[in-house]
């Protein structure tokens, strides 16, 4: 559909200028870390003319003039959420889960909770899947989950995917941990109760918003430092750093990497850190 034919006003431009894009880029890596190259200009553009459009806003001088007066952040979250993939799917990564079950959780004493942190955890798929494999082995999770997109929370906080979204789900703990909707929710799968009861969600950016009280025995960050540039890995390691329990786990995607990213934890394997309070900072090795 074509904005002139839903009737809303149509911005003048059809591409935001060279120095539109700049604002853009630079407002994007200051508050939210995330570092868009020129390669991404084009998907760039036509995510905040979209914007505009939505929002009935006729050029960029009067989104930007919004953007730099909105004190409620409302333009900002708008903003961070046209800009951020928040591609996932349950059980990515499979490896990482193989990691908690294998070498974590015989660390942890069984009466106690296995507490994790879901930190871009999208719309949800990640600590769901998270707090499924603690169910399955029968472990007590308590996880926190937060991402700075509040569009991809909302689907996380609802825990209803359409079926064809859960197919990295093993099919027995479809039964066992969802809900299958029926009439005018068939096709719908639902997390039971006790999955969603185990997951506290919270927006939370990674740069800047105060860390959280708790401490954890494992942090999931995966797949959005693949957007920051070294400068914001290195800090938005070492304040995620600050809240693992001593022996804590960092697991990162596996298409990313912190070498030559100075931070506080050690190099266990690929994709995976950790928290020796001892140990000398890494960053240089792997
Ligand atoms: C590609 S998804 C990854 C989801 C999940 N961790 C996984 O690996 O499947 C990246 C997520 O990072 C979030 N994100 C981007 N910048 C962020 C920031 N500064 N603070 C918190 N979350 C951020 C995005 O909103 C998005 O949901």
């Amino acid at each position: 559909v074509q904005p002139s034919q839903t009737g809303l006003a149509q911005p003048a431009e059809e591409r935001l200028s060279a120095q539109d894009f700049n604002r853009i880029r630079q407002l994007a890596y200051q508050r939210f870390g995330l570092n868009l190259s020129p390669a991404k200009e084009v998907l760039v553009s036509s995510r905040v003319l979209k914007l505009l459009r939505e929002e009935n806003i006729p050029s960029f001088a009067e989104y930007w003039q919004r953007i730099e007066t909105d004190s409620s952040g409302e333009s900002l979250i708008a903003l961070v959420n046209a800009l951020t993939t928040n591609f996932t799917s349950f059980m990515r990564e499979p490896k990482h889960f193989e990691f908690l079950r294998q070498q974590v959780l015989p660390t942890i004493p069984p009466g106690e909770p296995v507490r994790i942190w879901s930190a871009a955890c999208s719309s949800g798929e990640e600590p769901y899947s998270i707090a499924m494999s603690m169910l399955a082995a029968g472990r007590t999770p308590k996880l926190v989950a937060s991402d700075i997109s509040t569009r991809a929370m909302g689907k996380a906080e609802k825990g209803v995917y359409q079926a064809d979204e859960t197919g990295g789900v093993p099919p027995d703990w479809l039964g066992r941990y969802f809900l299958r909707g029926h009439g005018n929710s068939a096709g719908l799968m639902k997390v039971r109760p006790e999955v969603h009861g185990a997951v506290q969600f919270r927006r939370f950016n990674l740069l800047s918003d105060p860390l959280p009280a708790e401490r954890f025995h494992v942090i999931f960050c995966r797949n959005v430092m693949i957007y920051f540039d070294a400068p914001t890995k290195s800090r938005v390691v070492t304040r995620l750093a600050q809240t693992l329990l001593p022996g804590g786990y960092l697991f990162i995607g596996h298409s990313e990497s912190l070498l030559g990213v100075p931070n506080p934890l050690e190099y266990v394997e690929p994709a995976i850190y950790r928290w020796m309070p001892s140990s000398k900072p890494s960053g240089r090795g792997k």
